[in-house]
This record gives C-alpha cells, sequence and structure tokens, in this order.
C-alpha cells in the first residue's frame, strides 16, 4: 500500500501519518521526509523489524542504523547516560541534522547497532518525520531510503525507483531541504570525533563545544578503516565512471573537455557535473552529452541540495563517464566533497 500526499496540513490526524505510524507498530517498514534525506523506518525495539530494513535495502549487516526519536524524553529508553558535551550539542542542534553516538541500552534492538555499544540517535527536524514517529509512539530506526550503495533519496519518487514492492509505503513530503545526510559525532570520545560530515559544519560544533576532531579516514588515500562502520563502503556512486578535477577553473575545464573527448572516442555517453556559473559554458561543448547543475558553486548548500539527485539523473540518463570539478571543503562543503569523493570512487585528478 502506498501513501503519498504532497500537501500533508493537518499532521495529527492526517490518514497518511496515523496508517504509516500504523505500519510501524506493526514491525512494518516506511520511508518518509527528514530534512536531510528520505529515511526508511522501522521499529527500533525490535530486531524483527530492523531486519525489514536490511533486506529492502540489501545492506550489510555490519552497518550500524541511526534512531530517531521525537522527544528528549525518548533517550532515557536508549542511551544508558549522556556523556557531558552531549548536553549542550541537544541544546544548541536538535531538531537538526546532528546523530550522536552514545552509549546504548540493552532495549535498542541489536540488529540497529550492529553489535555496538553504541547507537547513534538525532531528532529530526521536519514535521512529518517529528509527528509520525510521534504517532508511532516508539523510537525509529532508519537509514537513507536508498538501495545499498546508491545516492542518498531526497524525494519520495527516489525512495520508489529504488524500493517500491519492497516496503510498506512512503510519505511524501516533496523535496529534502539540507540534501545530503546528518553530521555523525562520536561524543563517547574527548574531544568528539566527527565520523561522518553531514548537514551541521565543524565550525558550528566547535562553536558550541571546543575542538572536534575529524576522522583520519576522511583524508583521500587514507588507509585508516573509517570509524563509522557506514563509511568503508561504496557508497552514493552513480553507474558511470567518476572523475573530479581539481585546479584553478580554466585548466580544470580544459582537462575535463580532453577527458570527455577522450571518452567520446571511445564510444562513451558522457556527463558534467556543472554549476549555474558554468552551465552555458558545458552547454556549447560537443564533448558533453548530458551536462547538470547543482546550483551555484559559490552556495555551496544549494550544491548539497541538488547532488544526490543530479547524481541519479546521470543514471537515468545512462551516462557513462562523468566529470565534475571540486569545491571548497569549509562549512558544508566537507559534506559535499566527502560525497562526492565516495561517488567517484576516490577518482581526484589535480591539475
Ligand atoms: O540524515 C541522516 O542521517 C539520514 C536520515 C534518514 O536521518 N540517515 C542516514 O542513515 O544517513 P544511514 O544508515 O544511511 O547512515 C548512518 C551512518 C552510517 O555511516 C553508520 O555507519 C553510522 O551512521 N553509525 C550508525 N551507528 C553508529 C555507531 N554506533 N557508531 C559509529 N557509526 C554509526
Ligand atoms: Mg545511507
Amino acid at each position: 500500500e502506498w501513501i503519498v500526499d504532497k500537501n500533508v496540513e493537518n499532521l495529527q490526524s492526517c490518514t497518511q501519518i496515523v496508517d504509516a505510524a500504523r505500519f510501524l507498530r506493526d514491525g512494518e517498514t516506511v520511508a518518509f521526509p527528514t530534512e536531510t534525506v528520505y529515511g526508511l523506518g522501522a521499529n527500533a525495539l525490535s530486531d524483527e523489524a530492523v531486519g525489514k530494513i536490511f533486506i529492502a535495502k540489501g545492506r550489510p549487516s555490519d552497518n550500524p542504523l541511526i534512531v530517531h526519536i521525537a522527544e528528549k524524553e525518548q533517550l532515557r529508553e536508549i542511551v544508558a547516560s549522556l556523556p557531558e558535551k552531549a548536553t549542550p550539542l541537544i541544546e544548541a542542534f536538535w531538531p537538526g541534522p546532528l546523530t550522536l553516538i552514545l552509549p546504548k541500552t540493552d532495549k535498542v534492538a541489536s540488529l540497529v547497532t550492529a553489535g555496538l555499544d553504541t547507537v547513534g540517535v538525532r531528532m529530526p527536524d521536519h514535521p512529518i518525520a517529528l509527528a509520525l514517529i510521534k504517532q508511532a509512539g516508539v523510537p525509529v530506526a532508519a537509514p537513507s531510503a536508498n538501495r545499498s550503495g546508491r545516492p542518498s533519496p531526497t524525494t519520495a519518487q527516489h525512495v520508489l525507483t529504488d524500493l517500491s514492492g519492497r516496503i510498506a509505503g512512503v510519505i511524501d513530503g516533496g523535496a529534502t531541504g539540507v540534501g545530503v545526510e546528518s553530521t555523525v559525532l562520536d561524543v563517547t570520545v574527548d574531544p568528539p570525533l566527527i565520523c561522518r560530515p553531514g548537514g551541521i559544519t565543524r565550525e558550528q560544533l566547535e562553536a558550541v563545544v571546543g575542538e572536534v576532531r575529524l576522522d583520519p579516514a576522511f583524508l583521500v588515500d587514507a588507509a585508516e578503516t573509517p570509524r563509522s562502520p557506514g563509511m568503508k563502503y561504496a557508497h552514493y556512486a552513480p553507474e558511470g565512471e567518476m572523475w573530479l578535477i581539481q585546479g584553478e577553473d580554466s585548466q580544470v575545464k580544459e582537462q575535463m573537455r580532453i577527458m570527455l573527448a577522450e571518452a567520446k572516442r571511445q564510444g562513451r555517453k558522457t556527463g558534467v557535473i556543472a554549476t549555474e556559473e558554468s552551465l552555458s559554458y558545458w552547454e556549447r561543448q560537443p564533448e558533453a552529452d548530458v551536462v547538470l547543475s547543482v546550483g551555484s558553486g559559490a552556495e555551496l548548500g544549494q550544491v548539497a541540495q541538488q547532488l544526490y539527485g543530479v547524481l541519479r539523473q546521470f543514471d537515468e540518463d545512462h551516462v557513462q563517464f562523468i566529470v565534475g570539478p571540486t569545491f571548497p571543503r569549509s562549512g558544508i562543503g566537507m559534506a559535499v566533497m566527502n560525497r562526492l569523493e565516495k561517488a567517484s570512487g576516490g577518482r581526484i585528478l589535480s591539475v
């Protein structure tokens, strides 16, 4: 049964939310919008329910899930203790795109945490997500609602493309606002450690709790195994071979054209990740078959919001070879570049 409604108004009595909450209580999986990306939810207290998420997504079972709550009081059920720095972070950023890694209680289904003694928790900043969790009356485990390895879904249509027929339903809340996933921050260590860059920036975190470290596994060419189990998998990747070109603008364009021309000689369909600023340039280049803009290169928030949709569109268009520029790694740019590095499988060329 599909639950689709773009204009949800009275959320508490909205049929879609009431139905979706019932599915969650009955141990089924339901996709719903958050401010970051769409999540695929199940009752976080039930191993049987959570197991259905892993099956629907084809997700490796050693990759733990984030538990979503609607009220701070729900922490008591799932978290054993709150490290000192957790409280000011919760005050500052919840509801919002910050996941905190915290010591877990035994009530959390063991499949959620993949056997770890910690659990990732966040309170999403989205009225539909909050209403759904409240109605369900249970904490909701929810990874991004994509088939494992694909770009995360930022629209209900993306969810259906990946999971139609494999889940109980999806609540359509339109396109998500942030566009990349939450920041995952381990506060069981001090200074806290960013396990995955995301919607809340390092700069924002440091303004509240002082020094925050970055998992060294993010540095390009890092040999370390990431702390966040999910970060070790090939992720967010379009089907085409993707390269990022880093350097001065005119040299980047020149290098991109050389590579596009070579790919075309090999008979491949080519694509370019453009910005608002470079769009008309690329539309004039015969080497570029599909040109998609991620928004203004000066507004990294726009790039974050549009990135996954663009990566998915290359697949829809059967693009086999993709080139794009890099972006500054500060602010939300850190999350943007992390996703681009993953999507490209680390194929970054400096010119
Ligand atoms: O924005 C988001 O976080 C979205 C929406 C739906 O809330 N959810 C999401 O979930 O991105 P998922 O499952 O795609 O990513 C969860 C990430 C993975 O990288 C996972 O390894 C990490 O969080 N994680 C979860 N629990 C953890 C733990 N106990 N320790 C370290 N990392 C953990
Ligand atoms: Mg994911």
